[in-house]
């Protein structure tokens, strides 16, 4: 089948040879030298496949699909037989499965059901240089596996930048196997200071290269999808006022998800390439030969002493620098141009990205980690590659103590186990089992499965926009002035009473893929919260339950039992919110939020949850649902009571 002979391939009897010596090697080449999608194909057909599969995780849905998808093209195969993939919610695979793509966060969960992972031969942690929180918990979790079980179980852990030496040192001093790419020399050329404006600035640059440099694809970092736009809109209105005839044709393309790049230029046309940092390391466009990056990233960031996530534009580090200028030298010498200066590079830039571990909050990790009760470490104490903060961590054994996973003495409780087993975060997986108790597990089954989706709205608001949604306008159900979980409740009611019919979707204005995915993810649930029942009561009787109609308020009391850690409680005389427990931030609801009941006074209700605590303009809440105070005391009380160094030190002494 003529495929195209990658770098890798000239490495392949010292990658098997390595492989076949040691249970662990770090993996370096270049994006596009073949680690993803050959290295599998590689170790199937030297026979690993024959004890196990091989499993090779991604840190994106996305991504795993796709290269399922292309590996499975590449063996001339079916996608789910031979070639599978495996994604939250969604399991291609089969028992005649050899390769399997899956998301980091998909083997994890498979650690909780057979934590010496047997049905696989070889593991592969791919794009390792990401540092996503679930591949460096992987990380953790494999350097104890691989001792026990030498020698049949080998891990490969793949890279594209050039820091394995840490890799290495953590997995023992494992040999690194580096595949030079081959990479022509891109000449850097610096700003003498940061543009007023780094879209503009990036614009003009392009603009600048378009009209005097020779032929070659230009490609533009942008940190997410309105600039992309943005940028996009004014290169055309730029190009559109080029004398005719003065430069060569130009076509300019947004790279946004895409998991494969456009083929080849047509003939005396450049291409202009505006992309997020997807196309730093995870997507290969050839033809690139200018570089164009404002050194900026749109980066998710919590903080634990608010409780709040933020997204925010923050300067790349040294090593996404040097990533992105090697885009401009895969096809011939190049040029990367930082709208920076030298100097900042230098000072300015962090070496290497902040770990994910290190800024997000881990309470479903600590969750994980506790409930494989490994015997003899601790949490605070676990192997990471890059530790934690100790605050992100108490934040975790706070946020799991109210939701009662864990006791005074930091240890799992049962619930906390059943909540580990649900594919969930820890407050939806709180929610799904107190509905269970009062009743209403079908309502609130609807309500986790709508909240797993991206949005059900069509014209949604992006983050950071405030933009209304097409919902208020609709004739779609109001959720009764008692928050979103309701009227999304209803929404999903009212598709599932027409049938759940497409076109309905489409006239009222609802994402059709999204609604498809949430009756899917809905089904899935179900079977997961009756197969874990634990007086295994039989099967019809349960199935009912899920049918049963509870009412909207014990579905609202039942969330309340999950989300004690995000109740915001209503300023006196005005709308504004105050999130309680020890992150006492100030918040409004967000503007898209369906409208909630208000008294006489025209004041918001007390007490209400919220499912996302996010900065963008200002501070909100998104996700809004009324509860009652009787509902929020005993959380406070339990709060209140909290002795953070409890569940620390206990959590330590527990090693022992
Ligand atoms: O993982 P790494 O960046 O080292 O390379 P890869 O993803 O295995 O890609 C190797 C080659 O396969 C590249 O030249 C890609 O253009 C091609 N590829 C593709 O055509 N379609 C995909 N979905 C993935 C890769
Ligand atoms: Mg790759």
């Amino acid at each position: 089948m003529g495929l195209a002979v990658l770098p890798i391939h000239a490495y392949t009897s010292e990658i098997l040879e390595t492989v076949a010596k040691n249970a662990v090697c770090v993996l370096i080449g270049e994006t596009g030298s073949g680690k993803t999608t050959q290295l599998s194909q590689m170790f199937h057909q030297a026979g690993y496949t024959k004890s196990g599969r091989i499993g090779v995780t991604q840190p994106r849905r996305v991504a795993a699909v796709s290269v399922a998808r292309r590996v499975a093209f590449e063996m001339g195969v079916q996608v789910g037989e031979d070639v599978g993939y495996s994604i939250r919610f969604e399991d291609r695979t089969s028992s005649k499965t050899a390769i399997k793509y899956l998301t980091d966060g998909c083997l994890l969960r498979e650690c909780l059901f057979d934590p010496e992972l047997h049905q696989y031969s070889v593991i592969i942690l791919d794009e390792a240089h990401e540092r996503s929180l679930n591949t460096d918990i992987l990380l953790g979790l494999l350097r104890r596996l691989v001792s026990k079980r030498k020698p049949e179980l080998k891990v490969v852990i793949t890279s594209a930048t050039l820091d394995g030496e840490k890799m290495s040192d953590f997995f023992f001093k494992c040999p690194i196997v580096r595949v030079p790419g081959k990479l022509y020399p891109v000449q850097i050329l610096y700003s003498k200071e940061r543009p007023v404006s780094y879209l503009d600035g990036a614009v003009q640059t392009a603009l600048d290269i378009h009209v005097s440099e020779p032929p070659g694809d230009i490609l533009l970092f942008m940190t997410g999808q309105d600039e992309i736009e943005k940028a996009i809109a004014k290169l055309e209105e730029e190009v559109q006022s080029l004398d005719e005839g003065s430069c060569m044709d130009v076509v300019i393309l947004p790279l946004l998800f895409q998991a494969r790049v456009f083929g080849q230029p047509p003939d005396n046309c450049r291409r202009i390439i505006v992309a997020t940092n997807i196309a730093e390391t995870s997507l290969t466009v050839d033809g690139v030969v200018y570089v164009i990056d404002p050194g900026l990233v749109k980066q998710r960031q919590y903080n634990p002493a608010s409780g709040m996530d933020s997204l925010a534009v923050v300067p790349i580090s040294r090593v996404q620098a040097i990533q992105r200028a090697g885009r401009a030298g895969r096809t011939r010498p190049g040029r990367c141009y930082r709208l920076y200066p030298e100097a900042a590079y230098e000072h300015e830039l962090l070496a290497a990205t902040v770990p994910e571990i290190q800024r997000s909050s881990l309470a479903g990790t600590v969750l994980h980690l506790k409930s494989l009760e490994l015997p003899d470490i601790d949490i605070l104490d676990f192997d990471f590659l890059d530790q934690p903060s100790l605050e992100l961590l108490e934040d975790a054994l706070s946020q799991l103590y109210i939701v009662d996973a864990i006791d005074k003495s930091g240890s799992i409780t049962a619930l906390g186990k059943r909540m580990a087993e649900l594919p969930l975060e820890p407050a939806l997986a709180r929610a799904l089992i107190a509905a269970e108790e009062l009743d209403c597990l079908g309502q609130a089954l609807t309500v986790a499965a709508v909240l797993s989706c991206e949005s059900i709205f069509y014209n949604a608001p992006r983050q950071g926009k405030e933009k209304k949604r097409a919902r208020e306008h609709g004739s779609l159900p109001n959720g009764r002035g008692l928050g979103d979980h309701i009227q999304y409740l209803q929404i999903y009611d009212a598709w599932e009473k027409n049938n759940f019919d497409l076109e309905w979707c489409k006239e009222n204005g609802l994402q059709i893929r999204a609604m498809k995915f949430a009756r899917d993810v809905r089904r899935q649930l179900g079977q997961i919260m009756l197969r874990k029942k634990r007086d295994g009561e039989p099967e019809k009787r349960e199935s009912r339950s899920l049918r049963k109609v509870g009412s909207a308020r014990a579905l609202r009391q039942a969330l309340c039992k999950g989300f004690g850690n995000r109740l915001a409680h209503r300023l006196p005389h005005h709308n504004g919110y105050r999130c309680i427990g020890h992150k006492s931030q100030l918040v409004q609801i967000h503007p898209s939020a369906c409208p909630l009941e208000v008294d006489e006074e025209g004041l918001l209700p007390e007490w209400v949850l919220y499912h996302e605590l996010i900065s963008t303009t200002h501070p909100f809440i998104r996700h809004v649902c009324m509860v009652e105070g009787s509902w929020v005391e005993p959380l406070l009380k339990k709060m209140d009571n909290m002795d953070i160094r409890g569940l620390r030190i206990s959590s330590v002494i527990a090693v022992w």
